[in-house]
């Protein structure tokens, strides 16, 4: 049977992903892979539930981390485990490196803390921790990420930070690259978008999971 892949999706609000992500879907169909296209926070009932409050609720970074945990937890056990034994490619727009940035980073709360909630969340049956096989980097200036934003629809709780968070946010992602370095893929998202495209294509081709 086919082994099952697993593919996150990460940046900083208005880096420019989303197109990508439902692109790169529809190559894989075409190429007869079954692909479970799905999101953080959310991807299940609950975790839908619990996306509408994390993001319109003010609340300690604390109350945020573990609703972005507990929707996480819910997500792996309902969706994406289901769907990596099944053989499937799971693309997943925003996975737990979005809460060592956001929450971590951004909020400034203790990534030890996150560090453990992520081995308990994450951990597998059979010993270790879930982690994407490849991680989609988007990089682009919290600067221009901000002009993408405004003008767009109306703002939820982190897009309406200032461009400050954002730094943090990015400066997040990129400590959590230089730690895996082997995970990650950086899409320098400054580009026209076919060019963008281009280097997503080519990071899955390097992988082998894309003719
Ligand atoms: P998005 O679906 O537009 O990317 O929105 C999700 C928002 O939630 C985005 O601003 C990033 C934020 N977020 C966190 O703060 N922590 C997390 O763990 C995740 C998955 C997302």
């Amino acid at each position: 049977m086919t082994t099952g892949v697993f593919i996150s999706f990460e940046g900083i609000d208005g880096a420019g992903k989303s197109t990508h992500i439902a692109a790169l879907a529809a190559v894989l169909r075409e190429q007869g892979r079954d692909v479970t296209l799905t999101r953080e926070p959310g991807g299940t009932p609950l975790a839908e539930k619990i996306r509408e409050l994390a993001l319109n609720e003010a609340m300690d970074p604390l109350a945020e981390a573990l609703l972005m945990f507990a929707a996480r937890r819910d997500h792996l056990q309902q969706v994406i485990e289901p769907a990596l034994a099944a053989g499937q490619v799971v693309l997943c727009d925003r996975f737990t490196d979005a809460t060592f940035a956001y929450q971590g980073e951004g909020r400034g709360f203790d990534k030890a803390v996150l560090g453990q909630l992520e081995q308990w969340v994450q951990a597998r049956p059979e010993g270790g921790i879930r982690q994407p096989d490849l991680t989609l980097l988007f990089d682009l200036a919290p600067e221009i990420a901000a002009g993408r934003l405004s003008g767009s629809r109306v703002p939820d709780k982190f897009e309406s930070q200032p461009v400050e968070f954002f730094r943090k946010v990015a400066a997040g992602y990129d400590l959590r690259a230089r730690q895996d370095p082997a995970r990650f893929a950086r899409i320098a998202a400054d580009r026209p978008k076919e060019a963008v495209w281009q280097d997503v294509l080519a990071a899955v081709r390097r992988k082998a999971w894309l003719a």
